[in-house]
């Protein structure tokens, strides 16, 4: 695909399709991460004289106008953030004359943010006739929401067909650091995956094997596989049902020459609930009463031995309760280690996928691995090695 450089902006109504489907609260922007990253994007068109047209969802409206989701509100945060003056141009994607006409009247260089884009339900149906819309409203297409990619909607897909269109900075930069975690990275690469549930990532599991060499699994997903193992895990969350599923994972990582890294102890308690009583356990041993919180001390050196081995780490999803204390201990003491080998020069690191960045950023390491993507779906949908249809589009 176009990078930035490639596409002329001088003087231009750039369409920028950016992700600014971010944490409000009280009508107020509570983590700026995304809008942070769009910022060199933007300043690139406004120094050519172009005019930067944001176009982005937030949340699920379901396809209907509702104030709820106004994109307005996140029009303060942009213009902190960029440290310009922002407009914001109101449309029920229906028509787009109003929205045309101001676009036309705004200066050269201004910054505008149009409505949700999934006020209109062609949105999600990625509806040729809304992308014509929408491009009528814009001279070039610019994409700088990675995190949205994997959605095959108007704005993320059909309308970059339509115009000149290139990846945004942020685009690139994500694409750069994705590819040296997984698509051409510096091996031995290790694969932590967290998280509750296994059901939420048998494809990603299934990718991993075959492309990492070992593959860290803790979380309540953990509990799945050792039960498939034959141990017991009390009361612990576990999805007896895909135990077949995890063996025949394991299987299939035997045969790829993948280590299965699974916690060998863990710390137990028999309520769920932050500062309960805990006691640690081996992996055979398990209370029958209790529930596995987190990996403990044994597992977390086992890992962090792994982690010394290898020269690439991906990340996806906490090894343990981490919202409560103190079953955050394993996913703090592995992101830990994991800065501090990426610190030392020793690791390229990749991280990324819903609360993985709250569990580094609750470990105080958001901003010291080599790259931490904001995206969520879009991130586990690329480690599951699926194309990526926004950025599909963009190569067309
Ligand atoms: C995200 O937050 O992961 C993206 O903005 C996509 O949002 P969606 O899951 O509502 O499509």
């Amino acid at each position: 695909f176009k990078t930035l450089d490639e596409l002329d902006l001088t003087g231009k109504r750039v369409l920028l399709r950016a992700d600014l489907n971010v944490p409000v609260a009280d009508g107020k922007v509570t983590d700026a991460t995304r809008i942070e990253r769009l910022v060199p994007t933007i300043r690139e068109i406004v120094k050519k004289d172009g005019k930067a047209i944001l176009l982005s969802h937030f949340g699920r409206p379901k396809g209907k106008v509702d104030p709820e989701f106004s994109l307005e509100q996140v029009c303060e945060a942009v213009a902190n953030e960029t440290g310009h003056p922002v407009g914001f141009v109101a449309t029920d994607w229906v028509d787009v004359s109003a929205a045309k006409k101001a676009i036309d009247e705004a200066p050269a260089g201004a910054v505008l943010v149009l409505e949700n884009t999934r006020f209109h339900p062609g949105e999600e149906e990625n509806d040729p006739e809304l992308a014509k819309r929408m491009a009528s409203l814009g001279d070039v297409y610019v994409n700088d929401a990675f995190s949205a990619a994997h959605r095959a909607h108007a704005s993320t897909e059909a309308l970059a067909r339509l115009l000149p269109a290139a990846a945004g900075l942020a685009m690139e930069a994500e694409l750069k650091a994705l590819e040296s975690g997984l698509g051409k990275p510096k091996k031995p690469v290790v694969a932590i995956v967290g998280g509750a549930k296994v059901s939420s990532k048998i494809d990603l599991l299934e990718n991993l094997v075959t492309k990492v060499d070992g593959l860290v699994i803790g979380g309540g997903m953990a509990n799945t596989f050792l039960f498939a193992q034959g141990h017991g895990v009390g009361k612990s969350l576990c999805e007896k049902d895909l135990a077949d599923t995890a063996r025949r994972i394991m299987d299939k990582a035997d045969k790829a020459n993948c280590a299965i890294i699974l916690p060998i102890d863990a710390v137990v308690s028999w309520h769920f609930k932050a500062n309960s009583p805990t006691r640690l356990y081996g992996v055979d041993a398990i209370d029958p009463d209790g529930m596995i919180l987190d990996i403990g001390p044994s597992s977390i050196e086992r890992i962090n031995g792994a982690i010394d081995d290898a020269h690439t780490v991906v990340w996806n999803g906490p090894v343990g309760a981490f919202e409560m204390e103190p079953f955050d201990a394993g996913t703090v003491a592995i992101a830990k280690h994991v800065a501090k080998r990426t610190h030392d020069d020793l690791l390229v690191s990749v991280a990324g996928g819903g609360d993985t960045v709250s569990a580094l950023a609750h470990a105080g390491v958001k901003d010291k691995l080599t790259y931490v993507s904001t995206a969520g779906g879009a991130f586990l949908e690329w480690m599951e090695g699926k194309p990526l249809p926004g950025v599909e589009a963009l190569k067309k």
